[in-house]
């Protein structure tokens, strides 16, 4: 038997799936391998990015129909400034040209667009483009996509710290206030729950400098599966182990 997804393009298996009511309410995913996707090919890098934008719709309606509650994609890191300057700039067009095909398909849905990462470091076309689409969802109440744009979490961290550090030399604060929830608010991540599942595509098994206070306690799931590659089943896949895992937050 099998239920029919009305966002998705094909129907999936009611069996594939334990539990609809245990989905991991916040999904955090590393975006990666889409260079080695292009290399592969015989193409340029910047074709594997582009490749990839249409993954992240793929993965956006699935989030959508699974009821995550937040989806949380590591677009560009803070480190990936090292990259050449073509390469760069390239990336950082892309959120443009996805919010200008997919837009309408987020408003329909629910869907409300927000970013974490130093906004104002990026492109000022890039920083319109998500800022028309914040503004555009705003009042959604669906899934939140949230884009970690310039993202480092040791910036994020030092970031957190200069504020506090100025919120009590203004008397703002007062420092025996300061316990990890009110840390949590100097975070960009302010607001949002920590992520349930951490999914890394690409087949390496690190970090990479993603939201290292929020994911203490998360369940990690890699796949060698490259970004541009990914797809529904694949993710619906993490999504089930995600639900055999047993999490004690250090109890028995
Ligand atoms: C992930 O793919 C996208 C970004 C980091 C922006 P990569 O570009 O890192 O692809 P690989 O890892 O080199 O294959
Ligand atoms: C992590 O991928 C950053 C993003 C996916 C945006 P990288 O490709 O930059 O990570 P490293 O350099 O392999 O650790
Ligand atoms: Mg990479």
């Amino acid at each position: 038997m099998s239920i029919k997804i009305p966002f998705l393009s094909k129907q999936v298996k009611e069996t594939e799936l334990e539990d609809w009511d245990n989905i991991p309410s916040h999904v955090a995913i590393i975006m990666d391998g889409n260079g080695r996707w292009a290399q592969r090919r015989g193409l340029p890098r910047i074709a594997g990015h582009r490749e990839g934008v249409s993954t992240v719709n793929r993965i956006v309606k699935t989030a959508v129909n699974a009821n995550v509650k937040v989806l949380t994609l590591y677009t560009f890191s803070t480190e990936n400034w090292k990259r050449p300057k073509s390469e760069v700039d390239f990336i950082l067009k892309l959120p443009k040209e996805f919010l200008h095909v997919y837009l309408p398909g987020l408003v329909e849905n629910n869907v409300r667009v927000q970013t974490i990462g130093d906004f104002n470091a990026v492109p000022k076309h890039t920083q319109d483009a998500i800022e028309y689409a914040m503004e555009k969802t705003k009042d959604n109440d669906g899934l939140v996509l949230n884009f970690a744009l310039n993202y480092g979490s040791r910036y994020e961290i030092i970031h957190a710290v200069k504020q506090i550090v100025q919120d009590t030399k203004a008397s703002e604060l007062d420092l025996e206030q300061l316990d990890e929830s009110y840390f949590e608010k100097y975070l960009f991540t302010n607001g949002l729950s920590d992520p349930d599942l951490l999914i890394r595509t690409g087949g390496e098994y690190r970090l990479s400098n993603f939201m290292l206070w929020q994911l203490a306690y998360t369940e990690f799931w890699f796949t060698e599966k490259l970004w541009p590659e990914f797809d529904e089943d694949t993710f619906l896949q993490a999504l089930m182990e995600y639900q055999q895992r047993k999490r004690r937050y250090g109890g028995i």
